[in-house]
């Protein structure tokens, strides 16, 4: 061997540079020994770190850190929505549950037409008419009633200890309040919650949402669907002109899914399947990249942004043509996800110049960015994961706020496709197969992803961020595997996104050189350089050689790792 290093330095050179990058970076973000909860606000994740402290496992964690972040984060966390959970427990078993929002039962495909077919602005998106029968109690109490340790009062102790105290607005949540409050106030009246400004350091207190939680800590889930809240709730949203009644709510229910899974250069991911369509469109761009060395290419190089761009384009123009709900849908899955068939959607990509939108055919999409929506990660000290993305699908949902009950209810009857070829609130633009039918879910985007290496578990990760979703995701995996960033510089790092519709790559501010940029405008790619939004507010955890956990907790906004 030494006589071998003496004869070829550059062989022994190369060996050393190849163990050199097989050595993962080190931690930049928190390292804790045993278990973390990462979330949008420090008091969610404290929730969920403090159900793990007392011997509760991460479905547990889950349950107490979703209503948390109801209490603590209502313009997105929630108990009038929905989500999607992905998990592993620490014997390798993985699954996933879907407890999205659903039409209700008098919805029809037309219901935001008017007489002539056009779509009647604002019917999708604010007040009663937009909401969509709430899913998130049915699902964490399914998650609860299969894997839970601790018994839901235990669990939601420290929830309801949060909601009484109530919650220290930060300088983010002023502002975003501020943001919203005309529009919360023309939706509710002058006698909302919301009338009076906040600023940064006045404390939040709901009233209403304590009874509520108390009266589901004591009576469980039929409390929402079938008790005294599922009658005010049904009235309410009558009242107020909407459709969801109680037999909507009564009929409720989350619903087992197998996640979708793929391997990408020896890392197994798993991640979130139809109704959401983060998962497929995931797995397509992994495996349209995958034959190509990205790491040599470099973090954020032009080429790297070449080649992203280009099988995110294609992955995109799948995406809205082919997806729905999977109980009213059939998916071509078979085929969408074949090698063969993503090989040949690369076969015209160059590195020499931009393929064009409008030579991809299928889906139909347009700019889509949004933070609404929240993600949160979980590890227990057992090595159980769950990563889990919940939302009301805008900023405050439909701006509805039930005061007798508490909280904000969704619009998410928004992501279905209203009219085929008119674009919902963030661009998208659908087709049939996420047409409106009574007990259909709407397509999402939502991305809980978790991320096996060698069979261990290697990452917990997701994002908010419509269909940015799904892009934002994909490069935190890449930062930390093919570019070697640590946990919290890779979710730090700034993100591009391309989704095949409007043809224009965004970058976000700051991060990407001008002469990044020209090399591709060069190369025929157009930058939106007028748009440079927050692209997704990534929360994640690596597993690190030693088993420690590191938090990635997005800077973007308030988001803290909290852990033991
Ligand atoms: N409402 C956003 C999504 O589900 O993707």
């Amino acid at each position: 061997m030494k006589q071998l290093f003496k004869t070829f330095p550059l062989l022994f050179l190369l060996l050393i540079l190849t163990q050199c990058r097989k050595q993962p970076a080190k931690a930049t973000g928190l390292v804790t020994e045993k278990a973390m909860v990462v979330s949008a606000r420090k008091e969610a994740s404290a929730v969920g770190s403090a159900i793990l402290k007392k011997g509760g496992n991460a479905f547990d964690a889950m349950v107490g850190t979703e209503l948390a972040l109801a209490v603590a984060y209502p313009f997105a966390g929630n108990l009038g929505g929905g989500g999607f959970m992905v998990y592993r427990k620490n014997n390798g078993d993985i699954g996933a549950i879907d407890y999205r929002e659903k039409a209700p039962l008098s919805a029809h495909k037309d219901m935001y037409l008017d007489s002539l077919g056009n779509v009647i602005p604002g019917k999708s998106t604010l007040g009663a008419t937009a909401v969509g029968v709430p899913g998130t109690i049915a699902g964490i109490f399914e998650v609860h009633d299969k894997f839970g340790s601790l018994a839901i009062s235990d669990i939601m102790e420290p929830v309801i200890e949060l909601v009484e105290q109530g919650v220290v607005v930060t300088e983010k949540q002023a502002k975003r309040l501020e943001h919203y409050r005309k529009q919360i106030i023309e939706v509710n009246g002058d006698n909302t919650l919301f009338f009076n400004s906040c600023v940064q350091g006045d404390t939040l207190k709901y009233p209403a949402l304590v009874n509520t939680l108390k009266r589901i800590s004591k009576n469980g889930r039929d409390e929402f669907y079938i008790g005294e809240t599922a009658k005010k709730l049904a009235a309410f949203v009558q009242e107020n002109g909407g459709y969801v009644t109680e037999e909507d709510l009564a009929r409720y229910e989350a619903k087992w899914r197998q996640p979708i899974i793929f391997e990408y250069k020896g890392l197994k991911i798993i991640s979130m399947s139809p109704p959401s369509s983060g998962g497929v469109t995931m797995n397509q761009i992994f495996k349209m990249i995958e034959p190509y060395d990205i790491s040599e290419f470099g973090h954020n190089s032009a080429e790297t942004i070449q080649l992203f761009t280009e099988a995110s384009r294609r992955a995109y123009a799948d995406r809205n043509y082919f997806l729905g709900d999977p109980d009213f849908v059939d998916i071509p899955l078979d085929v969408l996800l074949s090698q063969k068939y993503l090989t040949e959607r690369m076969n015209d990509f160059t590195l020499d110049n931009a393929t064009l939108s409008s030579e991809i055919k299928r889906g139909n999409m347009q700019i889509s960015e949004s933070s609404e929506t929240t993600h949160y990660s979980i590890v227990d000290q057992e090595g159980n994961a769950v990563s889990v993305t919940t939302t009301l699908n805008g900023a405050y949902g439909s701006k509805l706020y039930c005061d007798e009950l508490g909280f904000f209810l969704n619009n998410e009857m928004d992501d279905f496709s209203a009219k085929p070829g008119v674009p919902n609130m963030f661009g998208l633009i659908g087709a049939d197969a996420n047409s409106i039918a009574p007990e259909k879910r709407m397509l999402s985007s939502m991305t809980p992803t978790i991320v096996e290496k060698d069979n261990k578990l290697y990452m917990v990760v997701g994002s908010p961020g419509g269909s940015t979703i799904i892009t934002a995701v994909a490069q935190t995996i890449l930062n930390t595997y093919e570019f070697n960033l640590s946990m919290q510089d890779a979710v730090n790092a700034p993100r591009f996104h391309h989704q095949w519709l409007p043809d224009f790559v965004i970058f976000e501010p700051e991060g990407f050189s001008s002469i990044v940029k020209d090399e591709l405008k060069n190369k025929g790619y157009i930058i939106n350089e007028d748009r440079t939004p927050i692209l997704g507010k990534v929360d994640a955890i690596r597993i690190l050689p030693d088993g420690r956990l590191e938090g990635g907790a997005d800077k973007r906004g308030d988001d803290t790792a909290v852990g033991f």
